[in-house]
């Protein structure tokens, strides 16, 4: 089995393949569908999506088409970081079942621990009451692991105090530059998973002239060495892109980043994002 497809273990015992297919900003409709199908038919067995990105049926579609069996793959949704309010959890997660037209989906999140037009926001009994909502589904099956998306150890806390169920994963950005030490090291205390979004920094470090030196030393491109960089730090990564060549690219990590280079890369720092 090539080291994409490869799977972690988290805390409850499911198995979340290494690699997944992020369809963040791809658009509902052809774009989702045909990106999806082609990921799928490159082997990739882990696809994320969220209610907030408008294209569930879509990527639903494109699962159900592919003839691969549901039981084969991973699939992870979220809960929109405007619901707070445990009924409406409810209501929202049944919807994103029947926009995927699953009967269960592998991981379930709760977006964000505030409403995005509010970052900062004290949301604590809010998402105690959704992630209340998230632990009965769990119960009956209809989510085979539940955790958190854009938690601080603050944020996390505040589930472990009112929660039963620890998350098992929480979904963060995270890239060669970007230090989300706290967070991973709270994570790693209380065996939560971490998922690495944006890991390629939305495209923007892989034109920086350092990740390029150790690329074109391992004979890959920065993209992989993004990748690579990240299931070396232990956690699954999320890769986007709509070009069959990149999907495919991003899948190409069957080789190893030499300590010495994984130090260096170490050393690169800041957030290349911009958000124009
Ligand atoms: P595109 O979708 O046009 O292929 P991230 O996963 O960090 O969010 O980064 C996604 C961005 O990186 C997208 O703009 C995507 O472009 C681009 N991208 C993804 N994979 C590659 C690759 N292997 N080489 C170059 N650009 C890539």
């Amino acid at each position: 089995m090539k080291e994409y497809q490869k799977t972690y273990l988290l805390n409850n015992g499911v198995e979340i393949p290494k690699i997944g297919f992020g369809t963040w900003q791809i658009k509902p409709g052809d774009e989702a569908y045909q990106s999806v199908a082609l990921a799928l038919k490159n082997g990739y067995l882990h696809i994320d999506t969220a209610a907030a990105y408008g294209n569930e049926a879509s990527v639903g579609q494109a699962i159900k088409d592919s003839g691969i069996p549901r039981e084969n793959l991973f699939v992870t949704t979220k809960l929109p970081a405007e619901v707070k309010d445990y009924d409406l959890a409810k209501k929202t997660f049944l919807k994103s079942l029947e926009l995927l037209d699953m009967d269960y989906v592998d991981l379930y999140l709760i977006h964000a621990p505030w409403p995005w037009g509010e970052m900062g926001k004290d949301c604590r009994e809010g998402n105690v009451a959704v992630y209340k909502a998230m632990e009965e589904f769990y119960r009956d099956g209809k989510i085979k692991a539940i955790g958190v998306s854009n938690f601080s150890p603050e944020d996390m806390q505040n589930i472990l105090d009112h929660c039963e169920v620890v998350p098992a994963v929480n979904q963060i950005g995270y890239f060669i530059g970007l230090d989300q030490s706290k967070t991973i090291d709270f994570c790693n205390q209380h065996d939560i998973f971490v998922v690495a979004y944006s890991p390629l920094g939305i495209g923007y470090l892989l034109s920086n002239p350092e990740i390029k030196t150790i690329a074109e030393k391992y004979s890959v491109s920065s993209a992989q060495i993004c990748l690579r960089y990240l299931l070396q730090k232990g956690v699954a990564a999320l890769p986007k892109s709509t070009h069959e060549n990149r999907i495919q690219q991003n899948t190409l990590l069957d080789f190893e980043i030499a300590q010495d280079d994984m130090m260096f890369l170490d050393t690169i720092k800041g957030d290349p994002r911009r958000w124009s």
